[in-house]
């Protein structure tokens, strides 16, 4: 087991990382909150998978469990299933000295966490990620979330779990596509911070090891440590995101997040060739990286198209916008300027 310690300036916690985890989820949520009752909350996909394991574990050790399960999906990451977990941790006594334990993937981390967050001004949490992007992204840095009519991620809060329990074994039954999506994220925090993890996944054969989870995980940690609100280095992360989110958008979300932001990083790295910023060698190793996962590197939406869903996107500031550059293999830079100047990254990265 790898253990990594976030510190962020509300809390510290660990990111246990391992195979088995789940085994042994009792004995490390006993120690590290100390609390007796707790409510998993989970989708169906995950549920019929992998909740029971963890249900008959936490009950041997003496925990007052409750389940909540809801329909998989971006979709159910709403107001309505969110309002639904609060009435049932309501209804089932649930009170501040109470915990969730949030077992899934984003959508499941975001929505559980959120109403963690915000259930009595904030219960206990614990992360208990199932997919890739989940491991190495959501559920380490405490955003959480729901997505509104107008947007995604639109209310939620910053709230960090009291630990992480990462059980990779988890992951083996993921989807190919959902698998893959968590690679895009993992070969973009190679391509900002990590040239070793970049060299790695060029010969893992579309595996990634617990060593790169580990690897993703420090990064995160790092970045957030540095910048828990998300104003200064951590923006660094949304390396491939701005145009990735365009891209998503246009796709009226049918093409998925990962994919999306694989596509979004290609866009960039070319933009950044035709502006100086970086040499050519370096952004078409990215890109071979990218399609040797199996992602696209392209899209097939408009600059016009993708221009218009940039100007709806949360990150921009009036008339400014903070872009991520690719500089070098491991380097990435933050370059804030107007929207004419991201315009042009668009075109040229779309050429
Ligand atoms: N909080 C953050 O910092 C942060 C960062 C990145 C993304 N996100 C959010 O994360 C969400 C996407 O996360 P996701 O890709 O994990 O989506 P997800 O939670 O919807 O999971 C994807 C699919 O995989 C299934 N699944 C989950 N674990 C499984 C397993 N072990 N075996 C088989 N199937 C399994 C789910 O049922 C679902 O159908 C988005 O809502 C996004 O906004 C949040
Ligand atoms: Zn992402």
């Amino acid at each position: 087991m790898k253990k990594v310690i976030v510190n962020t300036p509300d809390k510290s916690y660990d990111v246990l990382i391992g195979k088995g985890l789940v085994k042994n989820a009792g004995e490390i949520i006993k120690s590290i909150t100390g609390i007796s009752k707790l409510a998993v909350v989970t989708d169906d996909k995950v549920n019929a998978l992998h909740a029971e394991k963890l249900l008959d574990i936490l009950k041997k050790d003496g925990f007052e469990t409750e389940k909540f399960v809801f329909p998989n999906g971006e979709q159910s990451k709403n107001i309505s299933t969110y309002s639904d977990i609060l009435n049932f941790l309501a209804k089932n006594h649930f009170s501040r000295t109470d915990m969730i334990v949030a077992l899934g993937g984003g959508v499941t981390g975001d929505m559980a966490g959120f109403a963690a967050a915000t259930y009595q001004r904030g219960i206990k949490l614990v992360q208990m990620p199932t997919t890739l992007l989940a491991c190495v992204d959501s559920s380490v840095g405490g955003k959480t979330a729901i997505d509104l009519e107008y947007g995604k991620n639109l209310a939620g809060a910053f709230y960090q779990p009291c630990c992480v329990i990462c059980d990779t074994e988890l992951l083996r039954t993921l989807d190919g596509d959902v698998y893959k999506d968590g690679c895009a994220e993992v070969i973009k925090y190679a391509a900002i911070f990590d040239e070793k993890l970049f060299s790695e996944l060029e010969n893992c054969g579309g595996n990634i090891s617990d060593g790169a989870v580990y690897r993703c995980v420090t990064l995160k940690k790092e970045v957030v440590a540095a910048d828990e609100k998300d104003t200064g280095e951590r923006q660094l992360l949304n390396f491939g995101h701005t145009f990735g989110h365009a891209v998503e958008k246009c796709s009226n979300y049918t093409l998925s997040h990962g994919k999306a932001v694989a596509a979004g990083m290609a866009v960039m790295a070319r933009a950044c060739i035709k502006k100086g910023l970086c040499g050519q060698k370096d952004a078409e190793r990215l890109i071979s990286l990218i399609r040797k996962f199996g992602l696209p590197t392209e899209t097939e939406y408009s600059e016009k198209e993708l221009f218009d869903a940039v100007m709806s996107d949360k990150k921009r500031r009036g008339g400014s916008i903070t872009l991520v550059v690719f500089k070098e293999t491991g380097r990435c830079g933050l370059f804030e300027t107007d929207m004419n100047t991201a315009r042009e990254f668009l075109a040229a990265g779309l050429e």
